[in-house]
């Protein structure tokens, strides 16, 4: 069967579901599930987060131009759905998803200590962009869960179970490596070197 050309859409997959925590600065702790997310520099370390003017939490992340980004893990997919489908201003979502507040090292907002992986930000730019407003932030510290660490002190998030990732209004697991940044043009272990 031949290609369907369909208008521009946000199809591209699979994304992040993360956990982005609020608060601080008077605000009270929140978190929204946010999947417009994605590394945007690496010096200085740099992501993106859009969020929709509307929600509850954008007014903190206005206010205080700080967030956290908690990576889960599969294992965390419900606790990442129920928190994209309730509201802070209607419901405490630490406290109703069992979830630990935990403090940063360089910002108020809030972490999520049963996440794996905890991005710490401080929002650079806010950008308009339509539907949503972008918020570029610099990645000034990282949490990691020292389970999640092996012997040589590489973060291998495969080791507690899949990483979480979301396609076209899916969950899915992504538990199974299938490769190493670069391994298609390194040598396998006992092949012969020709001179
Ligand atoms: C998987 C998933 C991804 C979502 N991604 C975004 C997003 O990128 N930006 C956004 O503004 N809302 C997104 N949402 C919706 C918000 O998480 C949702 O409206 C939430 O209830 C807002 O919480 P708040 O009112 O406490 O801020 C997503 C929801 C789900 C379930």
């Amino acid at each position: 069967m031949g290609k369907l050309i369909w208008p521009g859409s946000t199809q591209l997959a699979p994304l992040p579901a993360v956990l982005v925590g609020t608060g601080g600065n008077g605000f009270a702790n929140n978190l929204i599930t946010v999947a417009w997310v994605g590394i945007v520099c690496s010096d200085p370390a740099m992501l993106s987060i859009s969020v929709r003017p509307e929600r509850f939490s954008y007014k903190a992340l206005v206010e205080t131009k700080e967030f956290s980004v908690n990576v889960p893990l599969a294992s965390q997919a419900a606790s990442v759905d129920w928190c994209g489908v309730k509201s802070g201003r209607d419901v405490d979502k630490f406290a109703q998803q069992h979830l630990t507040a935990l403090a940063g090292s360089q910002i108020e907002a809030p972490l999520v200590a049963e996440c794996p992986l905890n991005l710490e930000c401080k929002v650079k730019e806010i950008i308009h962009l339509g539907s949503h407003d972008m918020f570029l932030a610099e990645i000034v510290a990282v949490q990691v869960s020292g389970e999640f660490l092996t012997e040589s002190g590489r973060l291998d998030l495969e080791r507690c179970g899949g990483v979480l990732g979301y396609a076209h209004g899916h969950y899915f697991d992504l538990g199974k490596c299938i490769g190493h940044f670069g391994f298609s043009v390194r040598k396998k272990p006992g092949a012969k070197i020709r001179k």
